[in-house]
């Protein structure tokens, strides 16, 4: 599903303020304690709290193994200037119906600058430039504005509600669903692109 170019370690993602790139061995101190952080495991469906020793290491090893497969793609998200640091992740996984699933989490101190959204529009970017995929879909707990915002800035739709796993907040639970499909998100680029072109519009997306 991913391409050789994203199952290389040496693969980064360059937005205007961030690097996107494999999570490796040294970031596991960080991702201990970003992830950590009772409020941002709360908001998500698989990162368990109290969060288990050793956890943050085989999150990674899985991650980078299944990087190189080609089989998902979760990549660490840094600041361009300090590309060591790990602030938070994104992910895409297959849903098993030929659609990928974006997820992600950020540090809590870096909440609230744009970062998760300028995160997910490379991601997407990336996906509908380098995949063959179709179509793009998320899931937001509905106790999380802050997800959902960041979906709809990013040219996600709400598409219902569904009923997901989570076992980390101890089973199921029922979630806002949204979907970017790549006809959609070939239309924005090209409504962007066309903004961008005139004189003197900003060429933020439409929020
Ligand atoms: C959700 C999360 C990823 C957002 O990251 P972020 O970098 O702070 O997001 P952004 O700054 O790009 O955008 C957040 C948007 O939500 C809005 N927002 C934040 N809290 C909100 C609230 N309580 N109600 C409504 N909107 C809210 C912000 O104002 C912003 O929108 P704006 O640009 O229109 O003002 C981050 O809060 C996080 O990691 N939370 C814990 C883990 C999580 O929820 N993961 C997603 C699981 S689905």
């Amino acid at each position: 599903m991913f391409p050789d170019l994203l199952c290389d370690d040496v693969f980064r993602l360059e937005t205007s303020r961030l690097w996107l790139r494999w999570p490796r061995a040294a970031d596991a101190a960080q991702v201990a304690s970003l992830a950590g952080d009772q409020d941002v495991a709360i908001k998500t469906a698989r990162i368990p709290h109290p969060y288990p020793e050793g956890k943050a290491a085989e999150f990674i090893l899985l991650s980078r193994s299944a990087n190189a497969h080609g089989q998902a793609l979760t990549l660490a998200i840094t600041k361009k200037r300090r590309p060591n640091e790990l602030i938070g992740c994104i992910g895409l996984e297959p849903d098993g119906d030929g659609r990928l699933e974006v997820g992600y989490w950020l540090g809590k101190r870096y909440w609230g600058r744009g970062l998760v959204t300028e995160a997910v529009q490379g991601v997407v970017d990336l996906t509908f430039r380098h995949t063959e995929v179709g179509e793009l879909r998320a899931s937001a707990l509905p106790a999380n504005p802050a997800s959902r915002r960041v979906l709809e800035k990013a040219g996600f739709q709400p598409a219902g509600k569904r009923t997901i796993e989570a076992p980390a907040r101890g089973g199921p639970l029922t979630t806002d669903l949204f979907r970017l499909t790549r006809d959609a998100w070939l239309d924005r680029s090209l409504a962007l692109e066309r903004r961008a072109a005139q004189p003197g519009l900003s060429t933020a997306p439409n929020m």
